[in-house]
């Protein structure tokens, strides 16, 4: 049997909440760190992934600068053939492919969702992002119950568990953290304890808010370029702290804080 890659999908129904801006990190990360990525975009409409790695590309043809770029495709077609006739390549060629996904109920989404071995769901440190996977009491802030999605993704789990016996990696990553929300920081972070402890994911810390997360796109540069591209400022350099501590929080095989530090 061929090898297969080590599979993260960056997932949530919800729009918006950093799946694109924390997939591309990621996947340049790897890349950066000499690991093999591809990277399949199943956003057909938006592309956003895709769209930020052309430019990449593009960023590299006009400067000349050496940006270390992963393999990128966009899914062609909306059948469950389709997704494997992309995805078994891939799989067999990369050490890791990661999946982008829409900010919305999709097929291909959910199909993507149950072959992950690591699956990311970032959310935005907003009770409304939370809503999503758990349902607050709005006196106490605990948590009543989980959410449609959250169970979605629960039975996903079992039935892989039952199928091949692996146990998908569930991550809710914290993304556009906010030093200045800190009382909410404190009960959004209570109340996702709290429920990963009833569902079985992790929660792990994302990005914080930063506009150069937002700035980035048209050249298609990650904070890991900065040095080639412009200057490292002091606030770069937290940022790139927060990035290898996301990069690592994920738990991928054979990747060590310390070894990936030096390289990153
Ligand atoms: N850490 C951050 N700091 C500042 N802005 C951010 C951060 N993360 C994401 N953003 C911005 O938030 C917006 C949504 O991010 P992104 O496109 O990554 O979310 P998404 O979940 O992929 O959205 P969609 O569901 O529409 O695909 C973008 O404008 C992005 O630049
Ligand atoms: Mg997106």
């Amino acid at each position: 049997m061929a090898a297969s890659a080590h599979l993260i999908v960056f997932a949530n129904e919800k729009g918006g909440t950093g799946k694109s801006t924390t997939a591309v990190h990621t996947a340049v990360a790897l890349a950066v760190a000499g690991r093999s990525v591809s990277v399949l975009d199943l956003d057909t409409r938006q592309k956003t992934v895709a769209r930020y790695l052309e430019n990449r590309t593009e960023t590299v043809k006009r400067t000349g600068a050496q940006l270390v770029t992963p393999h990128f495709q966009v899914l062609r077609g909306d059948s469950a053939q389709a997704f494997e006739d992309q995805f078994g390549p891939l799989s067999e060629t990369s050490e890791f492919v990661l999946i982008d996904t829409p900010g919305r109920d999709d097929a291909m989404a959910r199909l993507a969702a149950s072959k992950a071995d690591t699956l990311v769901t970032p959310m935005n440190d907003s009770f409304i992002d939370l809503d999503l996977i758990g349902q607050v009491d709005p006196e106490t802030y605990r948590i009543r119950r989980p959410s449609f999605y959250a169970e979605m993704i629960w039975d996903a789990r079992k039935a892989r568990a039952k199928a091949d016996g692996v146990t998908v990696d569930w991550v809710v990553l914290r993304n556009r953290l906010q030093q200045l929300e800190a009382r909410n920081m404190r009960r959004v972070g209570a109340a996702l304890d709290e429920l990963s402890r009833r569902i079985g994911f992790r929660v792990i810390p994302g990005l914080s808010e930063r506009v150069i997360y937002r700035e980035f796109f048209p050249k298609g540069i990650t904070l890991l370029d900065i040095g080639q591209i412009g200057e490292v400022g002091l606030s770069h350099v937290a940022a790139r702290q927060e990035l290898r501590e996301m990069v690592s929080g994920l738990g991928l095989p054979d990747w060590s804080p310390q070894k990936q530090m030096v390289q990153l």
